[in-house]
């Protein structure tokens, strides 16, 4: 295994994994003296592109924000999502795997679910391709979006799908809007780092979407904080140009040549 993903596991019970999704080089050159891990998430799809589900993102496009992603990191573990569809079998799996770290030079990519895709997560592994898990909530499959957990029956999937995955040789797992105690059950259990997004504070580590954070995106959802209102610092830059351009005042003697 490459020493980048072995740190990332040894921080397992030591020190929190800082993680933070980019999709393009400014911004990953900002998130990458602070965090451990950056996620191109397959998230651009409605962050970006107002796709309605994470379904409609392409292989192309993942690869084309990535290459972007690529020319801002210099220390943080780059992970990339393989979108749906590009991973239905072994055989495709690693075929659009090997595209992707070609093509983008990440270390690793991310795939949804457990038991159903236990084998091809085997397969990537075997093949020398690390692999990030993602549990919980699958916004590439599941149709409703509601946090995880309630059930006994889905605690029970949600801990065996851990293990599988851990088994198959995935290096960590994302645990998406999974109940409280459960989080903590799932982290206790594996001997890999869960990073969490809405699955409080007792995963090995966090991620939230970088456009999310900062204010950009314009939503509301329980697990997000924002930590800044980059919206109205924009809205700000913005209406201040306008009326400069609009009075004469920009640009002046200094700004032309
Ligand atoms: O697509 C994404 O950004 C993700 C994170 C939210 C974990 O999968």
């Amino acid at each position: 295994m490459k020493k980048k993903i072995l740190d990332i596991i040894k921080k397992k019970n030591k020190s929190k994994i800082v993680s933070l999704t980019a999709y393009s080089k400014n911004v990953a050159s900002i998130l990458d003296n602070f965090c451990d891990i950056i996620l191109v998430g397959d998230s651009l799809g409605s962050v970006l592109y107002n796709y309605k589900s994470t379904r409609e993102v392409s292989l192309k496009t993942m690869i084309d924000h990535s290459r972007s992603v690529r020319m801002g990191i210099k220390k943080s573990l780059m992970v990339v999502d393989m979108p749906h569809n590009t991973y239905r079998n072994s055989k495709e799996a690693l075929k659009n795997a090997k595209k992707i770290i070609s093509n983008t030079k990440c270390d690793a990519v991310k795939l949804e679910g457990g038991k159903k895709i236990y084998k091809i997560v085997k397969f990537l592994t075997k093949n020398n391709i690390a692999v990030m898990g993602h549990l919980g909530l699958l916004p590439q499959t599941d149709k409703t979006f509601k946090f995880k957990g309630k059930k006994i029956s889905e605690r029970n999937k949600i801990l065996k799908d851990a293990e599988l995955l851990q088994s198959a040789g995935a290096f960590s797992i994302v645990l998406e809007c999974v109940e409280t105690s459960l989080a903590k059950l799932v982290t206790k259990k594996i001997n890999i780092p869960t990073i969490g997004i809405g699955a409080s504070n007792n995963c090995d580590g966090q991620i939230l979407v970088f456009d999310d954070l900062i204010g950009l995106n314009p939503i509301n959802v329980r697990f997000v904080k924002k930590y800044s209102n980059i919206r109205k610092e924009m809205t700000k830059a913005v209406a201040n140009y306008a009326k400069e351009v609009r009075k004469n005042k920009f640009p002046l003697k200094k700004h032309s040549y």
